[in-house]
């Protein structure tokens, strides 16, 4: 569909049919195919706002066995590097953190399967899934707020649209979606869907645990993990609610922002959500993926 607003991204290009924004520049894509995985690795993959930074202070602290003093003095995005992301200020690049780390190391990426390193089939790999709909809100107030993807002034007409022609950074999410739904019964996948997190979060945690072999990991120790998490605790976090970092204005639209099921629904009209769902019908085929739109 052609349509008359165009943003561009700084630094934007395709790779691989997925587009990008500078902060994963092409020699960066390629370094990750051959980026040195470990037997412990543990990565978190998610299209972005499916709830990857709750997921990732969650399993940073299932690995890690619950070490909440460490976990209350260091930011999230430091415990847990951004695998093909380049900080163009601090000129350090996700890829070369995750190096230098010692292991159990948790990855985050927001890569399709075929980007992702070509060995990852030893270490294991939590896949985040959250529904369509919300995502795309999140994304648009995440534009909104974010620097990173270059003063967006389009409206959420503009930004739906974009969003579903893959228009955005980091590409579709039809096909990121699809390349991981095809892998979820490989025995180093776990796929795990915000939605059910926000409505039994315990119960996700220790599938979590059972799943990277922390099969040990106390009732106590998982409540208190849980409750390290909630949307409230993890927003008052200054290690968890990101309003440090210097490319997210915070009074626009916080990284926590709601937190919730079904808020598309205060966003998108009915015909929006009319053409959503046969672009999704087109898109998905004969792919039945149970996503919850409501609590
Ligand atoms: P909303 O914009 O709908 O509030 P990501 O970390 O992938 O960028 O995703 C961000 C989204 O996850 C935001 O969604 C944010 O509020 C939500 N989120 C982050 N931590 C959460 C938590 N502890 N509980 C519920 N949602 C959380």
């Amino acid at each position: 569909q052609d349509y008359g607003y165009r943003h561009v991204l700084p630094g934007e290009h395709v790779y691989d049919g997925v587009l990008f924004f500078g902060y994963s520049p092409p020699d960066i894509l390629d370094a990750v195919k051959n980026f040195r995985v470990r037997d412990d690795d543990v990565f978190i993959v998610s299209y972005p706002k499916a709830g990857t930074t709750w997921m990732q202070e969650i399993l940073w602290l299932v690995v890690h066995d619950g070490d909440f003093e460490t976990a209350s003095k260091t930011p999230i995005y430091f415990r847990s590097p951004f695998l093909e992301f380049k900080d163009l200020t601090l000129n350090e690049v996700g890829l070369d953190i995750a190096h230098g780390m010692r292991s159990p190391r948790v990855i985050k990426s927001h890569l399709p399967f075929r980007l992702m390193p070509k060995k990852l089939d030893k270490s294991k790999v939590v896949v985040v899934f959250r529904n369509p709909k919300d995502v795309s809100v999140s994304y648009y107030n995440f534009y909104k707020s974010s620097s990173s993807f270059g003063d967006f002034t389009g409206t959420w007409r503009d930004f739906l649209i974009m969003f579903l022609t893959g228009k955005v950074d980091h590409g579709s999410w039809f096909d990121f979606t699809i390349s991981w739904w095809k892998r979820r019964h490989e025995p180093n996948v776990l796929l795990v869907f915000y939605e059910d997190m926000k409505r039994n979060l315990k119960g996700e945690i220790r599938k979590i645990a059972n799943f990277i072999g922390k099969h040990d990991l106390s009732e106590d120790v998982i409540t208190r993990i849980a409750n390290h998490c909630t949307f409230d605790n993890m927003k008052k976090n200054p290690m968890t609610n990101h309003e440090d970092v210097y490319s997210i204005n915070s009074k626009i639209s916080p990284l926590l922002r709601k937190g919730k099921i079904g808020d598309w629904k205060n966003q998108y009209s009915v015909s929006q959500n009319e053409d959503f769902d046969a672009v999704y019908k087109e898109k998905m085929k004969d792919i039945d993926i149970p996503f919850r739109y409501e609590w």
